[in-house]
């Protein structure tokens, strides 16, 4: 299972992280979103980062031979040319099942189907489709060029050679790969981290202590490079309620569920980074000016 061409459905913060790390790496890459301007948006942000690196030697140029592995679509046809179909949409449950089924339908027999989600089933994902032993779950973390572990998650049915696949093409991209063995919510590191995220966010809604005040502790006291909060802003705040609600969906263990701090944020439209204002508010050039209300 040799993989050459990866098909990438969301072009997003992950995937288009993603389909850098793979071109970067000399893989050919179909990204597909559902416009062009998406599209776009993905192309510019990808020949930034993909420069910034080239420019520190820290990955092989030039540019325009990394951008040339890209090629952005619409459509889910082109998934038949992959060795790996990768999901890295929207986390919900309905958009990724339906994203599976357009895959399974179109995809060769051979190729892996994978998904990038950062809490919900693989299993379930799997079972909506006719070769659920073909399925697992890649899971990077944000910003993908940067952060050098990806987990690689074997489903409930899962194959022993297709979990080995996904093993050697996290190697292939000169990543480490972080094996989990079960199909348990949140994975491992979520699954480690959430608790923690959860616990800070309550402590805020309580009043104990500020947003800030919590992100410094946490930089100055717990050796983490950014606090809670500030990497909350990075990741989505939707993104992490989407994958609380899931965790919750399948345990309803009520710890799971998103607080009202984060609720009320997600609700306003307030996802972080990516809208200008999340847990903090940030100036049009994403200087950040200091903590939000909700
Ligand atoms: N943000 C993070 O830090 C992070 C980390 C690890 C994993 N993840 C997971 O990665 C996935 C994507 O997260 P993100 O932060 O990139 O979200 P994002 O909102 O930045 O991007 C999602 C993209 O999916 C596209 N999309 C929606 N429906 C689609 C469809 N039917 N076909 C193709 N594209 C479609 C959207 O247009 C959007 O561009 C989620 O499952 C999330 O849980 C996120």
């Amino acid at each position: 299972m040799e993989i050459k061409k990866v098909f990438i459905a969301g072009a997003g913060l992950m995937g288009s992280g993603i389909a850098q790390v793979c071109a970067q790496a000399g893989l050919e890459v179909i990204l597909c979103d559902v416009g062009p301007e998406v599209l776009e948006k993905a192309s510019k942000n990808i020949a930034w980062s993909a420069g910034k690196l080239i420019e520190k030697g820290k990955t092989a140029g030039p540019l325009e031979a990394v951008m040339g592995r890209i090629a952005t679509t619409t459509d889910y046809g082109r998934a038949s040319e992959a060795d790996l179909c990768l999901e890295a949409a929207f986390e919900k449950l309905e958009v990724k099942k339906d994203i599976f089924a357009r895959l399974d339908a179109v995809a060769r027999p051979e190729a892996l189907l994978a998904s990038n989600t950062s809490a919900i089933s693989i299993s379930t994902l799997a079972a909506g489709t006719k070769r659920p032993e073909m399925v697992l779950g890649l899971h990077f973390f944000s910003p993908a060029p940067m952060m050098e572990a990806v987990e690689v998650v074997r489903g409930q049915f899962t194959g022993d050679e297709v979990f080995e696949a996904g093993r050697r093409f996290v190697l292939q991209i000169g990543k480490e790969p972080i094996l989990v063995h079960k199909d348990v919510p949140g994975f491992l590191i979520n699954r480690i981290n959430f608790p923690a995220a959860l616990e800070a966010m309550r402590l805020v809604e309580m009043g104990v202590a500020g947003i800030e005040d919590v992100d410094k502790g946490l930089r100055l006291a717990s050796g983490r490079k950014m606090g809670i909060f500030e990497t909350g802003d990075l990741v989505g705040l939707d993104v992490t309620h989407g994958a609380l609600l899931a965790i919750y969906e399948e345990t309803k263990d009520p710890r799971w569920y998103p607080p009202a701090v984060l609720r009320r944020r997600v609700q306003a439209g307030w996802l972080g980074r990516k809208t200008g204002r999340g847990w903090y508010e940030y100036g049009p050039d994403g200087t950040r000016l200091g903590p939000t209300k909700a």
